[in-house]
């Protein structure tokens, strides 16, 4: 595909034909009666329909604790374990099932059944309890696409520890930040894996990590990619474990799992968000296991027959809730797989497809143009036959969804949208796939019992089929709803509320969950979302905070201020430019560039590369000192500025404009 063949932005702003759900998908859909949104609109007890998805030890009483917002608490009074959910409740019928079938990169595969699952489990919580893990301590996993990454989860689940899986291609600093912010004694990581068919040294990011923190993290269990730890791993006399030697000492250990309350927390993901620190999102047991459950039944249509694949990233929200928790609750067979899309060739997730007769498949815009880039004829040696196909984390442009519906759908399969957040849980956003018409481009209308609506900068609703975007909001909360940042619930307050709420409000109604993003909705009641209206960009599907990129580029000693802005970008969606200002008497120079994208692949990781750094004299600031980047993206993007009169030198734009084209 030619550069001007590439999707645009603007094709997603006019309007869309709409495709119908085939009727052979339809006949078998889980959901195929409207009477759903019927049923969730008596709220909020409709969502007792996805509690009641789920094993509870004790039954809740109450659905929805409201009295105290934001802090919202789903099925209080109900206590359940999210690991026997996945794991035990199936082993009567669905015993020798397919929990996992996992491909490593260089083409090894395993084959987990649910009774293997339990096994697995239930020693690795053996494990953790003879390290010293306790309920309620936060378990960090730094842990790539590997099974021992869900095994791990589900065993700290088990015994009631909440993990913080930090994604595996986060390098060391960024480890080592979360786990100081979740002040977690434990890490759990590997020896390597294999990308693009190099054995990756990933325990040595561990170690940088633990050794920056001095001293908090006392113990590290370190799981090995072969049977044998790889010989040129590191490990550090008392304080490093190979998670094998202590399996050893607990074959065929049984761990009772802890019986929860319905708000203890399961886990913790960091996300990033308009400041440099990244937060803990912190989600619940028994709210959020519901919801998950439930949208993998409902929106995923997931059947114990099906074969479903969701090729994402377990590091990600989009594996906790759709790889493992979701799926696993509804006892689903899922495919998993280790490595990269193109290797040993471009044809490998289609070989992946055909050899395990994969249903369902779940995956992201980005990997999308991805695929359309390389051409459909790495497909077409292939058998494989979607019924339902799903996308994730971006916007989807309508000329991509064409391709990805005809050449990866066949014309056959149903495609949905989702639209959701770290926070949001599970997806708030989306069509159920036998009830509503497909639009290429829209993320579709609500999910059954949740009410978003656009605002303008006043709060004040924008209707329907007016043309005009505004801020994306939630009005009610919902059961995958996060409880709070871990450690702050003042800046869970003034992140996600504060702008559009009546804080002083004990009333419900009147807090409304800011989601950070802009969106339009056309007559039909289907959502589009542009993207985010804050100082956060999506790198290939990746959340990225400005000023979590600017914290490490003004490390370089030669840097003295720094901006990021996004710019568009055809196959990633959005990359980081960065906009650097030199100390007094510095040249600008090709090697202080090159500082400055080392600086940010070491300190955060390789994804998030900058696109161009541009050397500045000075950068946009507004009269109170606030940088405006949104200028900077203006720049970046070649689109005429907006309004500079509130800078403190309303100049300074056009400068930069004059320099970063005129370079
Ligand atoms: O901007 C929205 C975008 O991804 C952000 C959430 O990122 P994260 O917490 O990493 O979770 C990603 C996976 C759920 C949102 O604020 N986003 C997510 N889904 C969509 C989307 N943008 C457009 N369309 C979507 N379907």
């Amino acid at each position: 595909m030619s550069q001007e063949e590439s999707p645009t932005f603007e094709a997603r702003l006019s309007e869309q034909e709409y495709y119908r759900p085939p009727p052979a998908f339809i006949g078998q859909a889980n959901v195929s009666d409207p009477d759903i949104y019927n049923r969730f609109d008596e709220y909020p007890e409709g969502f007792e329909e996805y509690a009641e998805l789920v094993d509870w030890d004790e039954r809740w009483d109450t659905i929805l604790d409201a009295s105290d917002p934001p802090f919202f608490s789903w099925f209080g009074g109900g206590k359940l374990n999210a690991s026997y959910n996945c794991v035990d409740r199936h082993l009567e019928e669905y015993g020798d099932k397919t929990a996992f079938v996992w491909e490593g990169e260089p083409g090894d595969t395993r084959r987990i059944a649910y009774q293997d699952l339990y096994h697995r489990v239930n020693e690795v919580a053996a494990v953790l309890q003879s390290v010293g893990v306790e309920e309620d301590d936060v378990v960090t996993l730094h842990l790539p696409m590997v099974p021992e990454l869900p095994i791990t989860m589900l065993a700290c689940a088990r015994i009631g520890a909440p993990h913080s899986e930090v994604f595996g291609g986060f390098t060391a600093p960024a480890l080592a930040n979360r786990l100081e912010d979740a002040n977690s004694r434990y890490l759990v990581t590997i020896d390597g894996y294999y990308r693009r068919g190099e054995f990756l040294d990933h325990k040595r990011k561990a170690d940088a990590a633990v050794e920056e923190l001095e001293g908090d993290v006392d113990t590290v269990l370190v799981w090995t990619r072969e049977d044998e730890l790889h010989p040129d791993t590191n490990m550090v006399d008392g304080r490093d474990v190979l998670v094998a030697d202590l399996l050893d000492d607990h074959r065929g250990d049984h761990i009772d799992p802890v019986s929860r309350n319905a708000s203890d927390t399961l886990f913790l993901m960091y996300t990033s968000g308009t400041t440099g620190k990244p937060k803990g999102a912190q989600h619940g047991t028994g709210g959020y296991l519901s919801y998950v459950a439930g949208t993998s039944k409902y929106l995923f249509d997931i059947h114990p027959t099906d074969t479903y694949w969701c090729f994402a990233d377990i590091g990600w929200i989009t594996g906790h809730s759709y790889i493992v928790y979701g799926p696993l609750a509804i006892g689903t067979s899922s495919v998993m797989y280790e490595g990269a899309p193109d290797h040993p060739h471009k044809g490998r997730v289609w070989e992946i497809a055909e050899r395990y007769d994969v249903d369902i498949f779940h995956t992201s815009p980005t990997a999308v143009r991805m695929f359309m880039r390389w051409g459909e004829e790495y497909l077409e040696p292939y058998d494989f036959n979607f019924k339902h196909m799903t996308t994730v984390g971006e916007p989807i442009q309508p000329e991509v969804w064409r391709w990805y519906y005809t050449y990866v759908g066949h014309e056959t399969a149903v495609i949905v949208d989702t639209w959701w957040q770290t926070e949001t849980g599970g997806v708030v956003i989306s069509n159920l796939p036998a009830l509503d018409d497909m639009k290429p481009g829209s993320v579709g209308r609500a999910m059954p019992g949740i009410k978003p609506a656009i605002f303008d900068e006043e709060g004040n609703e924008i209707e329907a089929g007016s043309g005009n975007a505004g801020y994306l909001v939630l009005t009610r909360p919902w059961p995958g709803i996060l409880q709070t940042l871990y450690g702050d619930d003042e800046r869970y307050i003034s992140e996600y509320w504060e702008e559009f709420s009546d804080t002083e409000s004990d009333d419900w109604r009147d807090w409304v969950y800011k989601a950070g993003d802009s969106a339009v909705q056309a007559a039909d009641g289907y959502y589009r979302v542009m993207g985010r209206v804050d100082d956060v960009m999506n790198v290939a599907g990746h959340r990225l905070g400005s000023m979590e990129l600017e914290s490490v580029i003004v490390e370089v000693p030669e840097v003295s201020e720094a901006a990021v802005a996004a710019r568009d970008h055809p196959q990633k969606g959005e990359v980081p430019d960065v906009y650097a200002v030199l100390m007094e008497g510095i040249e600008p120079s090709e090697s202080i560039r090159e500082e400055v994208v080392s600086a940010v692949e070491t300190e955060i990781g390789k994804f998030a590369r900058p696109e161009n750094v541009e050397f500045v004299n000075a950068l946009p600031y507004t009269r109170s000192g606030k940088i405006m980047r949104r200028l900077l993206g203006e720049i970046s993007n070649d689109r005429s500025l907006s309004d500079t009169t509130t800078l403190e030198d309303p100049d300074v734009p056009e400068r930069i404009r004059e320099q970063v084209h005129v370079s």
